[in-house]
């Protein structure tokens, strides 16, 4: 298993058990020897590499490739596309990867000011709140772009995280190959698909299971 973005560690303990050999890498050096200062594994192994450039790997080299938590999103559009691509490229024929992502169509419940009783959680709330709702009128409406580059407060506003349409999202899959996508849910985790179209999906982000079966 390649497990992308590995940061703290939390997913270290859940996937490592399941493989014969686990990778995690994470493009933050300090996060690598984070990982490798807390977690003793005998099969796992933890490095510092770049999702953009997974050269350190041959191809079809593992059964299940894993970037959770949204890792994808914390780069530009071009730079997301050389990631799926050395993902394809590293990937067994018949392997799976999983990731998620954050949803275009939950990005207007992130419009909501949630009181805060704390004051410095307050301030931070209503900053958070004044630049969505200045980025999302900047961008006009939302909803007809198939995705956007946000500032959400996150890394402590220093970081646009990327928000895509599921639909777009699974037509660049399907060009790089992948013909088995399923979706699914991030509040409920129930299966996305016809019996629950994309854009009355309102949650924060959508996990994506995904094969290319030759
Ligand atoms: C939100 S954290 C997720 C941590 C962990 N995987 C989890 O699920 O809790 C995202 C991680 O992805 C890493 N990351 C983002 N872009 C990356 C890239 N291009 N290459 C490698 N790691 C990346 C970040 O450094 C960060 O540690």
């Amino acid at each position: 298993m390649l497990d992308i973005g590995i940061g703290a560690g939390r997913t270290i303990p859940y996937f490592s058990p399941l493989f014969k050999s686990y990778v995690g890498i994470d493009y933050a050096e300090s996060m690598v020897n984070y990982c490798r200062s807390h977690f003793d594994i005998s099969n796992a192994v933890f490095q510092y590499q770049d999702a953009r450039d997974l050269s350190g790997f041959h191809n079809d080299s593992f059964d299940f490739v894993q970037f959770s938590y949204n890792g994808i999103d914390y780069v530009n559009t071009a730079d997301r596309q050389l990631i799926l691509n050395e993902i394809v490229r590293v990937l067994k024929n018949g392997g799976t990867f999983f990731f998620s992502t954050h949803n275009l169509y939950g990005l207007q419940k992130l419009r909501k000011f949630n009181f805060k009783k704390n004051p410095y959680d307050l301030l931070r709330e209503l900053r958070r709140c004044h630049q969505v709702r200045k980025q999302l009128a900047d961008h006009g409406n939302s909803e007809e772009k198939d995705f956007l580059m946000i500032n959400e407060g996150g890394g402590d506003f220093k970081f646009e995280y990327c928000y895509i349409k599921p639909e777009k999202q699974i037509v660049t899959l399907k060009k790089l190959g992948f013909n088995r996508i399923r979706t699914f849910s991030s509040e409920s985790g129930e299966e996305l698909g016809p019996d629950m179209p994309f854009e009355e999906h309102l949650g924060a982000w959508v996990y994506y299971l995904c094969q290319i079966v030759k």
